[in-house]
This record gives C-alpha cells, structure tokens and sequence, in this order.
C-alpha cells in the first residue's frame, strides 16, 4: 500500500476534528488536513524524542536552529533572502494574525480583507475590535480578480492593515507579481502594514510559483509580517508552529509590545517534527504535490462535464476547490443539501463571508477512491434532487 492508498476504517481512527466530527456515513472534506501519512522522517523525529522521553522544556527559538533552516529554505524556495534574527516562531498562524492587529492597529481602525476569506480573518478583525474593510475579489469567467480601484476606494485615515492572504483561501489564487506589486503600491501609498498568511506558500502548482510579497523590495519588506508554516503543506496543523518574519524592526518591536510569555511556546515535538520537515521532507511534498495537482485536475474535469451550471475555477494553489453552487438553488444551502443527500461533509461557503453564499469548498487532500466516492455521491445527489 502506498501513500495514497487509504484505508477509510483506519482514517475514522483518527482522533482530529476532521474524522470526528460527523457519524460514520459521512466522508469529511472540509476542513484543511490532509487525509495522507505524514512524511517520514517527521514521523521519525517525533519517535526519536519520544523514544529518549525527550519531553522536558524545549531549547528557546534561537537554540532551536529553526530560524536559520527556515531561511534557507525560503531562499531555495521562494528566492527570498532574509535573515534568522528577522524570524520568530509562534504557536500558529492565526495566533500571529491576531497579535498583528493588536500590535499595529487601533480600536475601530481599518482592515483591509479580500473575501471570500478564510473565516479567522473577519474573526479576528472583529474579535480584536478592528473594523473590516471588505473588498471582494470578483468572480470573472477568467477567474477570481482584485478590483485595485475598488480598494484603493475604501481606504480612509484609520486603515491601517492589509491582511493579505496569499495563496488565497478559498479560491485558491497564486497572486502574480504584477498584481503583488499593485497590492504593495496600494499599502505604501496609505502606510498600511501588511500582514501577509502565506501558509500555502508551499502548495502552488506549476505553472504557478510562490512570491513573497516581502521579497518584492526593502521598502515593501519594511512594512511587511510574512506568516508561513509547515503545518499546511506537511500535514502536521496539530503540531503547531508556525514563522513570522518581520520585515522591519519597527515591526518586531511592535509585536513585542505584548509580553512573550503570553504567546505561550512552541512544543518540543513541534520543533523536532519541523525540523525534519523543512531539512528532510521534501522528497514527501515533491511527490504529495504532484498527487494533489492530479486530483485537481480530475475534480475540475469531472466539474466541467458533471456540474455545468457549477462555476469553478480551478485553483493555482492549496488542495481546497471552491465551488458556485448558488444556480442550482440547493435549499437550504449547497453545503447542508450534500451533507444530508451525498453523505459528503464541506465547508459551507457562507462562513467565508457574503460572497461565499451558494458555494462550497471542498477539500481534494485524499486519496482517489476517496475523491471518486465523494463526488459519486455528490453526482448521486444532484440527480435525485
Ligand atoms: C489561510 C490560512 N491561514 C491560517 C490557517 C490556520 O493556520 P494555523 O493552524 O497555523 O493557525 C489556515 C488553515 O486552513 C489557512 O487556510
């Protein structure tokens, strides 16, 4: 058996919030885990401490190594060249974006936000106190597009934060350097910070390539947190780790404003597990990728063909389709009508704010029987509607 023939008794084992969440009939593709083993040396390393009874208060992040392996990776990576005292570690993504809008922004400031998003980025807008600024990417037959004018329109004095999401979750765009360079023009000329979540950095298809909009030059960088971590493309979210590099030190210095310890602290085992992961797992999401790519251009094909009054776009980057379901008029909603009549849990494309309405996001990071049964069942569904 090899790694991407899994076993669906063995997946329902698992004790994550994937597996666990819905009665056994149901075939789980929402949220962002993969359904593969993990690479092996991760496995290996987390064995190895464990094995040595390795559990006691890890070395601090400089001691770790972990600063320095990241930059040569994203040097190697991304042609991204920065420095070990620019990076930080945190305990996760979303934990470094609510620090960043409590570091650099103010009760009722603005924060820009181009939805459909990921839905931590209007919770932690809101729950921070900062004000959104919703500026909708638009659907065209070309794909998802930013209406540059339109942003630039919504920016007032109390905007303070782009909050970039890069690769885009749901819609699964790689932004080009043409439009990052027009994103970066727009944040320079209102003094925004960027924050930018490029937690699927690792997760872009050819002929697409990953730019960190921080590399597009000092000036940029300067006004730039870039958010990466492991957890996504090697499948270890519940491992918790993930990078911060602060473009500039004014920035750094902001974020240290709140005490470290209220951070809490990376694990012994998420720094064993990401080491190995960025030293030794490439090998692992070299080959995972080129699965993924071939799933997505499966699900597309069989979208084309099967759902054609579907709008679908078939994503540059992440393992997650993003799907127009509103012509149909499931009632009450596309995600609930395949839940309840294919037996097929996803994302329900609501929750990734208003433009999300009708559509749903699914989830292609398993393994082909799987992928081929969760839209048999969602075809099967369709037809008996
Ligand atoms: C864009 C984006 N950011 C952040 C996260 C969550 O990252 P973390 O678990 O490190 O908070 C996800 C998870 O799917 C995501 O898609």
């Amino acid at each position: 058996m090899n790694n991407y023939d899994l076993d669906i008794r063995r997946l329902r084992e698992r004790q994550g919030e994937k597996w666990t969440q819905y009665p056994d009939d149901v075939i789980p593709a929402w949220v962002a885990d993969m359904d593969f083993q993990i690479a092996s040396p991760i496995r290996k390393a987390i064995e190895l401490r464990l094995s040595r009874s390795d559990c006691g208060y890890p070395v601090g992040v400089e001691a770790s190594g972990l600063p320095e392996i990241f930059c040569q990776r994203v040097s190697e990576r991304f042609n991204w060249d920065i420095s070990a005292h620019q990076v930080d570690l945190f305990n996760d993504v979303v934990q470094a974006i609510y620090f960043g809008l409590l570091a650099v922004a103010g009760d009722g400031d603005g924060v820009v936000i181009q939805t459909p998003i990921y839905p931590p980025f209007m919770s932690s807008t809101t729950a921070t106190k900062r004000r959104l600024i919703l500026c909708p990417l638009v659907n065209s037959a070309h794909g998802y597009e930013i209406d540059f004018d339109y942003m630039r329109s919504q920016i007032d004095r109390t905007t303070r934060v782009l909050l970039l999401c890069n690769p885009h979750n749901p819609t699964g765009r790689s932004f080009t350097r043409k439009e990052l360079e027009q994103l970066a023009e727009i944040a320079l000329a209102n003094d925004l910070t960027i924050i930018s979540d490029e937690i699927h950095a690792d997760l872009v298809f050819k002929p697409s390539g990953h730019i960190p909009i921080s590399s597009l030059s000092n000036e940029v960088a300067e006004h730039t947190v870039t958010l990466m971590s492991a957890s996504k493309a090697f499948n270890i979210a519940g491992i918790c780790m993930a990078f911060a590099v602060f473009g500039g030190d004014n920035l750094r210095k902001k974020y240290s404003q709140v005490p470290r310890h209220l951070r809490g602290g990376v694990s012994a085992l998420s720094i064993a597990a990401v080491t190995a992961a960025l030293t030794e797992g490439q090998d692992w999401l070299d080959a995972t990728l080129a699965y993924l790519q071939s799933n997505r251009d499966y699900l597309s094909a069989h979208a084309r063909s099967n759902w054609s009054d579907t709008i679908h776009h078939s994503p540059e980057a992440t393992y997650l389709a993003w799907f127009d379901f509103s012509a149909y008029k499931f009632s009450p909603d596309p995600c609930t009508f395949f839940l309840k009549h294919a037996k097929v849990a996803l994302s329900n494309g609501a929750r990734f704010g208003e433009p999300g309405q009708g559509f749903v996001r699914l989830n292609f990071a398993t393994s082909r029987a799987i992928l081929s049964d969760i839209v048999s069942r969602m075809d099967g569904a369709i037809r008996s509607r």
